[in-house]
């Protein structure tokens, strides 16, 4: 689980080449391309199987480089960065021409930034030097990898390193907040709460979260297992699954912590041990508390159960 800076170093350099290297973050695994190179994310989007308009998140070692790779920044970007970086917060800013590749925002004038909370992320982005382009290091529309194991079952051999820290400390992406229009806009819910971003920026934030912005994180149906999911109160899924088995089906249960961070925590591995070929439905409890960590949960069950 200890990764040496040997492998730091040979993953910054396959990066350098134009190869894929998925890391550890503190919210899911990464499946990392430099940034400035649109062959490394053809590849990027082949693998991932996304389609090329869907932008995905810039990593960097430090806020500094919010001002080399965007501009027009404003002070609440700022204001975010400092108290949430590193840490589970997406920023979508004004991108600075000629320092992202069009490739990777989707042709879009906008680009998500964020600095990751992981000692490996943060070595292998200091090593690489230049922002490393990363959407979680699964199929598209598939549950996200907390793990280097899910990776290597996902991904196989069309990823070039795999660097492994450990099962990830959040367990649910990054919190996007978009702040290029006149007030912060959340984009999606993540590590950082809502209250918490209310704090900072003085105000409620208002979320858009479907429609228009058309990004997979905000698709309807995401991070989908391939079993049907039925989300239920948590005191309801003892019920819900003895009458889908008295209806003929094969039924797994998510047996989720009651605590609303160990469940998001498991939440991925948990779906994931639950979808076998000889399941036709995951039963998953809504989390204890619908604030903050939980109204990330409540989001990602939402999608994973839409289809
Ligand atoms: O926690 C995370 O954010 C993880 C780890 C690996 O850092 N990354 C991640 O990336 O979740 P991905 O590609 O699976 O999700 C990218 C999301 C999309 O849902 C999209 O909505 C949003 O980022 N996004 C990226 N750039 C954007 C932009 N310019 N405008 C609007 N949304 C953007
Ligand atoms: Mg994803």
């Amino acid at each position: 689980m200890t990764t040496t800076d040997v492998e730091i170093e040979d993953a910054a350099a396959v990066l350098r080449a134009g190869g894929l290297v998925a890391f550890p973050t503190e919210t899911v695994y990464g499946l990392g391309a430099d940034a400035a190179n649109p062959n490394a994310l053809d590849r990027l989007y082949r693998v991932k199987g996304r389609p090329k308009d869907h932008p995905v998140i810039l990593h960097v070692a430090s806020a500094a480089q919010l001002e080399e790779l965007a501009e027009d920044v404003p002070d609440i970007a700022h204001t975010l960065a400092r108290a949430c970086w590193p840490g589970p917060l997406t920023l979508v800013v004004r991108r600075r021409a000629g320092r992202v590749a069009d490739a990777a925002t989707g042709g879009r004038p906008t680009v998500g930034i964020r600095v990751p909370d992981h000692p490996v992320a943060l070595a292998l982005l200091d090593a690489f030097g230049g922002g490393v382009a990363a959407p979680s290091a699964n199929r598209f529309g598939k549950v996200s990898p907390t793990t280097a194991a899910h990776v290597r079952s996902d991904l196989g051999s069309d990823v070039d390193r795999v660097l492994d820290g450990g099962p990830a400390r959040v367990g649910v992406e990054s919190t996007i907040v978009d702040v290029t229009g006149a007030a912060p806009v959340v984009l999606r819910l993540g590590g950082v709460s809502e209250a918490q971003l209310a704090a900072l920026a003085g105000r409620t934030l208002s979320r858009l979260m479907h429609g228009e912005v058309a990004a997979p994180g905000t698709l309807p149906s995401h991070y989908a297992p391939n079993a049907r999911v039925v989300v239920v109160e948590a005191g309801a899924v003892d019920v819900t699954v003895a009458s889908l088995r008295d209806s003929g089906q094969r039924v797994a249960a998510i047996a989720a912590p009651a605590d609303a961070e160990e469940y998001a925590r498991a939440l991925y591995g948990l779906l994931r041990d639950a979808d076998t070929d000889d399941v036709d439905v995951i039963v998953a409890p809504e989390p204890s508390s619908t604030d903050g960590i939980g109204a990330a949960i409540t989001d990602r069950l939402r999608r994973a159960a839409s289809r």
